[in-house]
């Protein structure tokens, strides 16, 4: 196991043994999960509402007032969203939904970048920025089409060519309500999994950061991996304060090597 410190070391097999014995567990996951992947999250070092105001640049109503805004931290953050590559983090989670170890992934992140690494049931919460719809009359569009908008037009908001209303990604801004079957979905889940591996969140913003309530208040337990504290840390079976891209793999590993001795123990002529 990589460099680690024991307790650390410690944590990892915990956490493999309660996903390896769970029988319904879930990942959620944060913009912490995107960062080894080259995109800033919101409230870690250097994230983006550290250096933008989300009350201005994040928010409806502000968005409805002046699109402009958004769109100038959209263009600046945007390069980095479409160019991203999933990390050992995404992958590792995806091989655990593969070892049918998790059965689905609720992510706050509008990356894709859990399907690009291979993860099938991915609930997006907070939408996907890969669409794009119209303000005014719902037109959708997809990002290709507004990319090439904002090269030819060269105008920001890009409007729409129907209405002429702006555009906004299919992304979810404070005062906006989230999309109803997925978050009604992840709240089932939530409620019904026996252990929730939370990665890469701060776990500041409801209605998300409710989820680990309704895990722990069916008894369920909580992993954290996270790379500083949340305020769910004390109710946590496990909180592990490293890189999602370091510890995921090696839970999967160790998940491994539990399986492979209790495969010797049940058949030792293996
Ligand atoms: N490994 C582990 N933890 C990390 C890593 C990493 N490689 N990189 C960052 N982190 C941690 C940060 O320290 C922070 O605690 O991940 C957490 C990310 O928290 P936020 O930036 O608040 O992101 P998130 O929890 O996804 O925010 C939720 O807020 O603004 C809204 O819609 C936005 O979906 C977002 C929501
Ligand atoms: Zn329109």
């Amino acid at each position: 196991m990589a460099i680690l410190k024991l307790t650390e070391r410690k944590k990892v097999h915990h956490a493999a043994e309660l996903l390896l014995n769970s029988s319904n567990a879930i990942a959620l996951t944060g913009a912490g999960i995107s960062t080894e992947s080259g995109i800033p999250d919101f409230r870690g070092e250097g994230g983006i509402w550290t250096r933008y105001k989300p009350e201005i640049y994040g928010n409806i109503k502000n968005f409805i007032r002046d699109p402009t805004k958004f769109w100038k931290l959209a263009e600046k953050v945007a390069p980095k969203l479409f160019s991203a590559e999933p990390n050992p983090g995404h992958y590792a989670l995806a091989e655990l939904e593969d070892m049918d170890i998790i059965k689905a992934v609720i992510t706050q992140n509008i990356d894709e970048l859990h399907q690009k690494a291979g993860s099938v049931i991915v609930y997006e919460v907070h939408g996907n920025i890969n669409r794009f719809t119209c303000f005014g009359c719902r037109a959708s569009y997809t990002k290709d089409q507004v990319m090439r908008k904002l090269k030819k037009e060269k105008h920001y908001p890009p409007l729409c060519d129907m209405c002429s209303a702006p555009l906004k990604p299919s992304v979810v801004l404070f005062g906006e309500s989230l999309p109803t079957f997925e978050i009604y979905q992840s709240q089932a889940l939530a409620e019904k999994t026996d252990v929730m591996l939370i990665a890469g969140s701060s776990l500041s913003v409801d209605p998300v950061a409710d989820l680990p309530l309704y895990t722990l208040s069916n008894g369920g337990k909580l992993i954290i991996v996270n790379d500083a504290p949340t305020h769910l840390d004390e109710r946590a079976e496990i909180v592990i304060n490293h890189k999602t891209g370091k510890i995921l793999p090696l839970i999967v590993e160790e998940i491994k090597r539990l399986q492979t001795i209790q495969n010797e123990e049940q058949d030792p002529s293996n």
